[in-house]
């Protein structure tokens, strides 16, 4: 949509692709969300925040298992939420090529699908590739915002289920020189980033460099994921040893991917999550499994996210359980972050 302060119902109907009789029911049904003043039922003019309502009510109606009562507590939970600030996420493994970027682009589409508001960062710097699982074009990077190029809107990306995506670039390491109004300018972009997102996904890249390492720190919850490849096992537990004397405050979570049995994924688990407790007195959770599934190197090479192309699919099941476990933690986190959400992409110290 162009930027402008008001938009008509045509405009609407024209960008969201929706016909008139379904935005005057979603109107009559949720009128109460979009602070329309009591005397004129039917509006002229829209916001741009009353049509992100709007396409979120859609969305949400065309979930089959949901009724009309359950979208209107939905909703009203959602707004409630909200006042709490960004739940941070961050994929991360010991090892490389176990399957963090398709969990990580797959887990964001499918919060946004729960009507999450999810941003995904590609904070795989050097080798930034979220865009092509999600078959987004991205003409910007986060490093854009550095040299002023973009804004934080230009830069987002939106993907399917209306999540939106933060492209990774190598740029980010200038950040560290950043002189102080080049710094707020940005620390102002980030906060409007705060102000649209309910959770923020962070793929990471493998292994514990300082941006890994900067990720997992500042993230509510860690999700390492493992291979029951012992290789893969062994680095996950590398991995959490360190986080655990970096003394990370998330809690860390445990998935095994590319399993052919829930038996195979209980021994990953066991070893890790016994190691952890007996070595490092550290409580890892079980966050869950996913089964090995040719369709998700199918969905790699049709660019499209494995939840998109095959939703049926063994992986997507599997991830679905993981969703569930991840908007009950989001439930009952109490909000308010130790640190702010632009220490993410702004280091403290260079
Ligand atoms: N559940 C699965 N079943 C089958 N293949 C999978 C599964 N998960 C991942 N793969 C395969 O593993 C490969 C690597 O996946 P992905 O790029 O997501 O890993 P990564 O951990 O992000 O890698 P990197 O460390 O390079 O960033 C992909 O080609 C994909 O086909
Ligand atoms: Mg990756």
């Amino acid at each position: 949509m162009e930027e402008k302060e008001l938009y008509t119902l045509d405009d609407i109907c024209s960008s969201l692709g929706l016909e008139k009789n379904r935005i005057r029911f979603i109107e009559r049904e949720f009128g109460a969300f979009f602070g329309f003043p009591r005397l004129s039922p039917f509006p002229t003019l829209y916001t741009l925040k009353q049509i992100n309502i709007l396409k979120k009510i859609d969305q949400l109606l065309n979930r089959p298992d949901l009724s009309i009562f359950q979208i209107k507590s939905e909703f009203q939970r959602l707004c409630l939420e909200r006042g709490k600030g960004v739940w941070v996420i961050a994929v991360t493994s010991g090892k490389g090529g176990v399957g963090k970027t398709s969990i990580a682009v797959n887990l964001a589409v499918m919060l946004a699908g729960h009507g999450v508001r999810t941003v995904l960062f590609d904070g795989d710097l050097g080798l930034a590739n979220a865009h092509l699982f999600l078959g987004v074009n991205p003409k910007f990077s986060i490093a854009d915002l550095i040299t002023r190029r973009a804004g934080i809107e230009e830069i987002l990306v939106e993907g399917p289920c209306g999540m939106k995506l933060i492209p990774g670039g190598s740029g980010l390491f200038q950040l560290a020189e950043l002189n102080e109004p080049q710094r707020n300018r940005i620390i102002d972009e980030i906060t409007r980033l705060g102000k649209m997102t309910d959770v923020l996904v962070i793929d990471t890249s493998a292994g514990v460099s300082r941006n890994v390492l900067r990720f997992i720190s500042l993230a509510d919850e860690i999700l390492t994921v493992a291979t029951p490849n012992i290789a893969s096992t062994l680095d996950a537990f590398g991995l959490i040893r360190i986080a655990v004397q970096q003394k990370v405050a998330g809690n860390m979570n445990l998935i095994v991917n590319r399993v052919r049995s829930r038996a195979q994924a209980d021994q990953v688990f066991d070893k890790v999550i016994g190691c952890a407790n007996e070595f490092l007195g550290k409580i890892v959770e079980r966050a869950g499994y996913v089964f090995e599934d040719s369709n998700v190197e199918k969905a790699i090479q049709a660019r499209s996210p494995l939840v998109s192309l095959c939703p049926d699919s063994p992986a997507v099941l599997c991830l679905e359980e993981i969703v569930q476990k991840l908007l009950h933690k989001k439930k009952a986190w109490k909000g308010g972050r130790k640190t702010e959400l632009f220490e993410l992409f702004v280091p403290m110290e260079a």
